[in-house]
């Protein structure tokens, strides 16, 4: 998405400007104000002040979705139609059908950055969670849902006093396959099966209505940019004319898993096609893409959506198409049914004129739109007697919403190093607290990109000065240029312990900007050195960012005695901060990305699009799955302040799959079998039962992760991740977390042209800490 409106837009406000300054004093002028204070909900077949509209059938609660919507297409022009296939959507007033804004955003908590949002004086604020790269290091399915859930509830508030839609162009759910990408921040990580998890959960969470009733949706959510989006601008290459190259072994088995799983898992009402080409098409135009896997093997219910001015790229600067008309006809005949931008309003009609698209296909386009408005109860009449009618302002930033911002950044915090003696400090022992760098004290950092207002700011230095007395040094701004290192060193060495908040911020990484260097900026790590280097207690690196950094020196230096990742950890993120460095909660969270060293990106092309290592070239290979160089930190790290301990109590060491008859596998030998026709391995599944016990000292959560290294068939992973499960524990308590494994999807992969294959042979499984030998035979 855009950040800058489509040109056009500029232009009519510029436009709007003029007019205003020659007719200043005029009621003109009035009109072209920006619009202040709706404070009622905009909907459809408004029956109370309109009697004569309930004559229609669209407007019939008691018919179906589908009758409704044909019965609404069939009263349309085509004019009608064409003015329903854009973001800012036409009226038709002789069928009581206002204009509808489709393009709000809600990556973690209601967002400005679409023209749906307004913050006014009516509702100023909405809860900022944490960036999702940092929620989903909590590995937790529940939080993921129960913060869509919590979303949703703040979109409908607004929405029901007139300042926010119904339709939310959120989760993304690109794979953060590079970490020089600037949206890394806004994903949930590096592995397809995380990415899925948090996708379906955040879904669900945004769209499951109260009441239980299936196909009705309290917001609609989108998966977002399909598909293998991962560029922005790096060294002048940008996504808007990038071509990915991709095989179709990476697209099925980590570009696109999430955008599935979104879609058959979450039931998502819609996905977003991205800027980028796939293998020379451009994916808004891609009748396979779109058409054919989306809508035709995934069954999308719902509406397939371009990235804003998508169209206009394709035209602009891919030079994809000869004519504008073309463009529209390409992207409408591949499956698009809503444009983001103003281009298929603009071209639709010409198109038709020329015979380049058909009216039924404009049809189908709309119909999914008004079927997902349907589902919202749009077409219900008025809100207030609806479901979440009874929502509104007191119904914003709550103080369990508020909480629940600070209950995430805290589960998401992930502690890197700890040297016996650092974290957790003692409030009570700490007379003076030394609290130094660029993101020590600045609010907006913390809520990174694709936010709102938040309800009230928790600064790191706010957090902590809660609870002990605190002596405050920047240091440096985040470019750190250069760094003021003697003021720094003066309070550190005055100090008991020492705090540096460090990192990036949306200057460093960000939408159209991706990074080039992946250690800290500027000076940062010599203050950190030279502060660490006259600190006489504990000196905690806390680095505040969306990607991972190079921090090789810190890891490395004694002086830096406990390092902690918060992300962007949103509202609340330096009272959440506070709660793990004092021990009032014990971390828990683990990365979910590979931290690589400078010396990666040195010599990896951020445009070489490959998840497999190859030998020929030097290529290293994408993430924890395919690389098997040096990394600062892995996958999965992430210390706590107890101890647990893993025993497996439940595990096969054989599962066998039984063929019928006469299988080409049973006389000669088989490397995999089919795992989606094959009848042998349907329901087949097997239990993976670990007990956990925490034999230290304090309570906290500890995740389990699951991992398989399958038989090296089909270039398959070196390893890759199954499940997830979290388990809190008392100390000296003990619980089971159980996996229940099924052998076709979880010991398969994916194989060089596509296909889901189950290896046989030797599949050894990472349990927490533990390693399982499991031999799939037939
Ligand atoms: C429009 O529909 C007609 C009749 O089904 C078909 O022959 C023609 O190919 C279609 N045109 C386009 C551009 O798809
Ligand atoms: C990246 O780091 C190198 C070496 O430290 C430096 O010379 C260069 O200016 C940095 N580039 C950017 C864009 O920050
Ligand atoms: C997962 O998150 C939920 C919601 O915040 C929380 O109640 C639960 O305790 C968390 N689970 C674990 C094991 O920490």
């Amino acid at each position: 998405m855009k950040k800058n409106r489509a040109m056009d837009e500029i232009k009519k406000h510029q436009y709007s400007v003029l007019l205003c300054f020659f007719f200043i004093l005029s009621h003109f002028c009035l009109q072209f104000k920006p619009v202040s204070a709706q404070t009622s909900a905009v909907f459809a077949c408004d029956t109370a002040t309109n009697p004569s509209l309930k004559s229609f059938p669209f407007c019939d609660v008691s018919l179906g979705v589908s009758a409704r919507v044909n019965d609404l297409v069939k009263r349309l022009t085509l004019q009608e139609k064409i003015t329903m296939l854009v973001n800012t959507a036409g009226t038709v007033s002789r069928l009581g059908i206002p204009k509808y804004e489709w393009w709000s955003e809600a990556l973690h908590g209601i967002s400005y950055t679409g023209p749906g949002v307004k913050f006014n004086n009516i509702v100023p604020h909405a809860t900022s969670f944490p960036q999702p790269i940092l929620t989903s290091a909590s590995f937790n399915e529940t939080l993921f849902e129960t913060i869509g859930k919590v979303v949703s509830t703040e979109g409908r508030a607004m929405y029901n006093v007139g300042q926010a839609g119904l339709t939310y162009w959120s989760p993304n759910v690109n794979i953060y396959r590079d970490p020089r990408w600037g949206r890394g921040q806004e994903t949930a990580g590096e592995d397809p099966t995380l990415s899925s998890k948090y996708g379906v959960a955040y879904v669900k969470g945004l769209q499951q209505r109260d009441d239980g009733k299936k196909d009705m949706l309290k917001v609609a959510s989108c998966c977002k940019h399909y598909t293998a989006y991962d560029i922005d601008d790096w060294k002048g290459i940008q996504r808007y004319n990038f071509n990915a190259k991709v095989t179709q072994q990476d697209l099925d088995d980590t570009f696109n898993p999430p955008f599935k799983s979104c879609v058959l898992d979450g039931n998502v009402a819609s996905v977003m096609c991205s800027y980028n080409q796939v293998n020379g098409k451009p994916t808004c135009g891609d009748y396979d893409l779109l058409a054919g896997v989306i809508r035709g093997q995934w069954k999308l219910n719902g509406y397939i959506v371009t990235d804003c001015d998508s169209l206009n790229e394709m035209y602009w600067a891919q030079h994809y198409t000869k004519t504008p008309e073309e463009t529209a006809a390409l992207s409408l005949n591949a499956g698009l049914d809503l444009n983001c931008g103003s281009w298929l309003g603009k071209y639709t009609q010409g198109a038709v004129n020329q015979g380049l698209v058909n009216e039924s296909v404009i049809d189908r386009a709309v119909s999914n739109n008004f079927a997902t408005l349907m589902r919202l109860g749009f077409f219900d009449g008025n809100p207030k007697n609806q479901i979440y009618g009874n929502l509104g302002p007191k119904d914003v930033c709550t103080e369990d919403h508020q909480e629940l911002a600070r209950e995430a950044a805290r589960q998401g915090i992930v502690l890197l190093k700890n040297t016996a003696g650092s974290l957790p400090l003692s409030p009570k022992s700490i007379k003076s607290l030394a609290v130094i760098g660029p993101n020590a004290n600045l609010a907006y950092t913390m809520v990174g990109s694709y936010e709102g207002s938040p309800c009230k700011y928790t600064t790191p230095l706010d957090g902590l000065g809660a609870s002990v007395s605190t002596v405050y040094q920047q240091g440096c701004d985040i470019a750190c240029a250069t760094a003021q290192v003697d003021n720094a060193k003066k309070v550190a060495a005055a100090a008991d312990a020492v705090v540096l908040v460090m990192g990036s911020d949306q200057t460093i990484e960000r939408e159209s900007k991706d990074r080039f260097n992946i250690t800290l900026p500027g000076q940062q790590s010599l203050l950190v050195t030279e502060v660490a280097s006259v600190s006489k207690g504990p000196v905690i690196l806390v680095i505040m960012s969306g990607g991972g950094m190079d921090v090789k020196f810190a890891v490395d230096n004694p002086k830096v005695t406990s390092i902690l990742w918060v992300g962007f950890p949103g509202e609340a993120g330096g009272a959440a901060l506070a709660d793990v460095v004092f021990g009032y909660y014990n971390p828990s969270g683990r990365l979910p990305m590979t931290w690589y060293p400078q010396s990666y990106v040195d010599k990896v092309d951020m445009t070489n699009m490959n998840m497999r290592a190859d030998p020929k070239t030097g290529f290293p290979g994408r993430s924890y799955r395919f690389y098997k160089g040096p990394t600062v930190f892995n996958f999965g790290d992430g210390l706590s302040y107890t101890q647990y301990k893993h025993h497996l109590v439940k595990a096969p060491k054989f599962v066998s799959i039984p063929l019928e008859e006469g299988h080409a596998c049973r006389s000669t030998k088989c490397k995999s079998i089919d795992a989606v026709n094959e009848q042998g391995c349907n329901n087949l599944g097997f239990d993976i039962h670990l007990k956990v016990q925490n034999v230290g000292k304090m309570r906290g959560s500890h995740t389990v992760l699951l991992f398989t290294s399958p038989p090296s068939v089909h270039n398959a992973p070196q390893k890759h991740l199954l499940d997830f499960q979290k388990i809190h524990l008392t100390p000296q308590s003990e619980g089971v977390v159980k996996f229940n494994l099924d052998v076709c999807k979880h010991l398969s992969v994916v194989d060089e042209v596509g296909n889901r294959k189950v290896a046989l042979g030797l599949h050894v499984l990472h349990i927490g800490d533990l390693k399982h030998s499991l031999t799939l035979r037939i």
